[in-house]
């Protein structure tokens, strides 16, 4: 087989980008990618792997000729490319300490070049590595120039690929959040499903003005609904009284902060995992007299920031059983008092800014 040059290449190019950038399913979109990538630099196969990081495998749901493949995160060629962040190629595997012929003694195919290239998100971190199978032009090997390819590749698809992956997730976690409710048994806290809506609607907007990307106002809408997920502890006699609570009451009532963050932190589930720290943080205050930690500006994380805003003006834009509902302009007068106090000032200032299409979310979403 021939190189393809430089005419042959653009066409390849035009024929895959419309398809990999309407592509929203993973294995479809891993497939598109491996299928352009094996034409481009003329491989026997390409292969996306996809880190879990919970498990510390990669792992490749579709490659071409074989099923689902799971290796340690730190074996092969694919492992160092994970671990150095660096490309890297050799056209004598069986001669290189990096390769794992493991994964050849399972399937029976004989790799004689292998390339890889690490795969980056928007935020930078690493979610993959990009990887090609025995070069098939008359030299059977691979060049520095192959990277080039590929790289172009990813970059047209990385975006696709992060919300697929997103999506993907998305997916998961609710199965995974039906799940846990399931087990946690009749949930008790006696906030609508509505309350769950305007802070998720409201962190969202929150975090888009915060300067946040699409992927990460996803998560965080999706995320933030399981902030008071801790309450589910907390006795009827507390959560419900309709006076105040006594100093130790209140004692108690703080620990559903804490709850939230045990019973979330042990999933893989970036969204789960973004719930902990949002159950953990969102009672935190920017002076550092917050709890559980008592933690202070910057240390807290800015979801837990943005969580704090949206979860206080709902609770006092709304009836509780414990207060009546108070009127818009003393709920942002608390708003402009509480600036750098209770709330981080950047964020403050954002949401009063807007302050009106943060009412009109709670107008649109009443109990
Ligand atoms: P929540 O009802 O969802 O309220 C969330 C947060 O909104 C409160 O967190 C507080 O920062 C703010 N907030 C709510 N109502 C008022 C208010 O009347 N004045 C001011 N300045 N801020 C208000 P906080 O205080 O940490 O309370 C956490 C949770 O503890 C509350 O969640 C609620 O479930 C419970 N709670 C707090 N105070 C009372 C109370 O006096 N009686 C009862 N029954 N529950 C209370
Ligand atoms: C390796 O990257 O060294 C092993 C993975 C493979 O051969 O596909
Ligand atoms: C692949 O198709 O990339 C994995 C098969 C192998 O290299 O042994
Ligand atoms: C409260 O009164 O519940 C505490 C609110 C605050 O200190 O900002
Ligand atoms: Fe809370
Ligand atoms: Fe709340």
């Amino acid at each position: 087989m021939l190189e393809l040059n430089s005419d042959q290449k653009l066409k390849l190019l035009f024929d895959y980008v419309g398809k990999i950038a309407d592509e929203s399913r993973l294995d479809n979109l891993l497939m598109l990618m491996a299928d352009l990538g094996r034409e481009l630099i003329v491989a026997d196969r390409c292969t996306l792997w996809l880190y879990d990081r919970g498990n510390n495998q990669l792992w490749t749901k579709v490659a071409h000729g074989i099923p689902e493949i799971r290796i340690p995160a730190d074996t092969g060629i694919v492992g160092h490319v994970l671990n150095t962040q660096e490309e890297y190629f050799t056209n004598d595997p069986y001669g290189d300490q990096n390769f794992n012929c493991e994964v050849d003694k399972e399937t029976g195919y004989i790799t004689k070049s292998l390339l890889a290239l690490p795969l980056f998100d928007n935020e930078g971190n690493i979610f993959g590595a990009y990887q090609a199978v025995n070069k098939m032009s008359s030299s059977g090997e691979f060049t520095k120039e192959d990277f080039g390819t590929l790289k172009m590749v990813a970059s047209y698809s990385e975006k696709s690929l992060t919300n697929a992956i997103l999506n993907e997730e998305i997916e998961k976690t609710q199965k995974e959040i039906i799940f846990l409710m399931a087990e946690i048994g009749e949930s008790r806290s006696k906030e609508t499903g509505n309350h769950v809506k305007r802070v998720a609607e409201v962190s969202a907007l929150l975090a888009g003005l915060y300067g946040m990307g699409q992927d990460e106002i996803e998560l965080i809408k999706m995320a933030s609904p399981m902030h008071d997920i801790g309450k589910v502890a907390i006795p009827d006699s507390i959560l419900l009284k309709p006076g105040k609570l006594t100093d130790e009451e209140f004692e108690h009532m703080k620990e559903h902060t804490s709850i939230g963050y045990r019973l979330l932190k042990n999933s893989d589930r970036i969204i789960i995992k973004t719930s902990s720290i949002i159950a953990h943080e969102h009672h935190e205050k920017w002076n550092g007299r917050g709890y559980p930690l008592g933690l202070k500006g910057e240390e807290i994380h800015p979801y837990g920031r943005i969580t704090a805003i949206a979860d206080v003006f709902d609770a006092l834009a709304s009836e509780r059983v414990y207060k009546p509902a108070w009127p818009y302009d003393k709920v942002r007068s608390l708003f402009e008092e509480e600036k750098g106090h209770h709330f981080d000032p950047v964020m403050t200032q954002l949401f009063l800014d807007n302050f009106q299409d943060f009412v009109d979310i709670l107008e649109n979403n009443k109990d």
